[in-house]
């Protein structure tokens, strides 16, 4: 088994990489938190696959538990699936020494997250996540949110998980185009600070597709160390670790201009392109960069157009840049966008000419 510790003082925790993982977070809760109930958060894919397995494990370590499903998708990252689930685990009866379980992926972590640190004001909270995009990503670091209307992620908190579990063997249910949504996430760790790892997924991304465990493992492995890295020095998001968001101002806005109607590893897929393309503008980055990203992304299967996320979308310039200016890392309408000297080397740039941002983005309807 793998352990990676996320140094944060006092909301310090651990993360466990091992196959077949259930049997084990069973026994950690019996360990850790004896005579507390399991409360778990799923949706009903996930349930379908891994439910049953987790909760028969809990029953053989003699843990009570009560699990709740709301629908995949983002759709569930709302006030209205909230307070639907909020008021069956109140009406079930929950306490301060219960534990919350997030099992599944990015949406389910952010939703159940959001809903422990609120809930009597905050009870304890476990990952389990089962996307490649979670287990590299969505699970480490704290930030859980809900969307609203105007815009992604705009109501959450800070609120670190007390252990995560990581079952790298959850993937191989998990549909192709989920996998490479989450692998955008991967080469966005990539191009922040790692132009070898770019070099590695790049030469190894056929074995990497096939599920290949020893890549699975490097992957996840390295992300996780590249997050924990950067949360410690930066826990709630102050400068540092707006370096993690690189595409996500871009992605935000497009997922919200489709309704959410999109994945957003493949928002963030466009979203990291057209950082890209914004530094070359700038004579930040080489045209070099940008085509061997593009290249990537493109034999990756990962869309690298607007048109690829949505083939009626009629794509307005101006509505996308005013959702990239409520964005929550602008400020006063400044968008604050991370760019990038090259792959591997991305930083925080302000005051961005909003008609070169017109064309950077106009240069990805065809
Ligand atoms: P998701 O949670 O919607 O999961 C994708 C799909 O895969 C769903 O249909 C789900 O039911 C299914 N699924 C999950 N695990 C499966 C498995 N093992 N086998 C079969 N099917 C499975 O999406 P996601 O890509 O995991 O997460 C995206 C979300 O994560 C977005 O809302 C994004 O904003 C958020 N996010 C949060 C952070 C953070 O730091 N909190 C970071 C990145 C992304
Ligand atoms: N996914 C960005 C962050 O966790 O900060």
């Amino acid at each position: 088994m793998i352990k990676i510790r996320i140094d944060l003082a006092k909301n310090s925790y651990y993360i466990f990489l091992k196959n077949n993982i259930f049997n084990y977070v069973a026994k950690c809760h019996k360990k850790n938190y004896p005579g507390c109930r399991a409360i778990i958060i799923t949706d009903n894919n996930v349930k379908k696959f891994y439910l049953t397995s987790f909760t028969n494990n809990l029953s053989k370590n003699n843990v009570k538990f009560n699990s709740y499903c709301v629908f995949p998708g983002e759709k569930s990252k709302s006030f209205h699936s909230l307070e639907n689930l909020t008021d069956k685990i109140i009406k079930k009866g929950v306490n301060r020494n219960d534990v919350i379980y997030a099992l599944g992926g990015g949406v389910i972590g952010d939703l159940a997250g959001f809903l422990s640190s609120i809930l009597l004001r905050g009870i304890k909270f476990i990952q389990i996540p089962t996307t490649l995009l979670s287990q590299v990503d969505s699970s480490v670091g704290g930030k859980t949110a809900i969307n609203t209307k105007i815009g992604k992620n705009l109501v959450g908190t800070f609120f670190q998980p007390s252990a995560v579990f990581i079952d790298p063997n959850t993937l191989i249910t998990l549909p192709k185009k989920e996998f490479l949504a989450g692998y955008a996430e991967v080469v966005k760790y990539s191009i922040i600070d790692d132009k070898l790892f770019f070099n590695w997924l790049n030469k190894n991304s056929k074995d990497t597709f096939n599920l290949k465990s020893e890549n699975i493992y490097k992957i996840i492995t390295t992300c996780i160390k590249k997050k924990a890295k950067i949360v410690k020095l930066d826990e709630k998001e102050k400068k540092t670790r707006m370096l993690l968001n690189l595409g996500h101002t871009f992605a935000h806005a497009l997922e919200n201009e489709l309704n959410y109607k999109v994945r957003h590893g493949e928002a963030v897929s466009v979203g990291i392109l057209m950082a890209m393309k914004l530094s070359q503008k700038l004579g930040y980055a080489k045209k070099e960069d940008y085509y061997v990203l593009e290249n990537h992304l493109k034999s990756s299967k990962l869309p690298i157009k607007l048109k690829q996320l949505s083939n009626n979308k009629n794509w307005q310039i101006k509505s996308i840049i005013n959702k990239m200016q409520t964005d929550k890392k602008s400020y006063k309408g400044n968008i604050q966008f991370i760019l990038c000297k090259g792959i591997g080397a991305a930083f925080i740039k302000k005051d961005i000419d909003t008609n070169l941002l017109k064309k950077t983005i106009e240069e990805f309807y065809i």
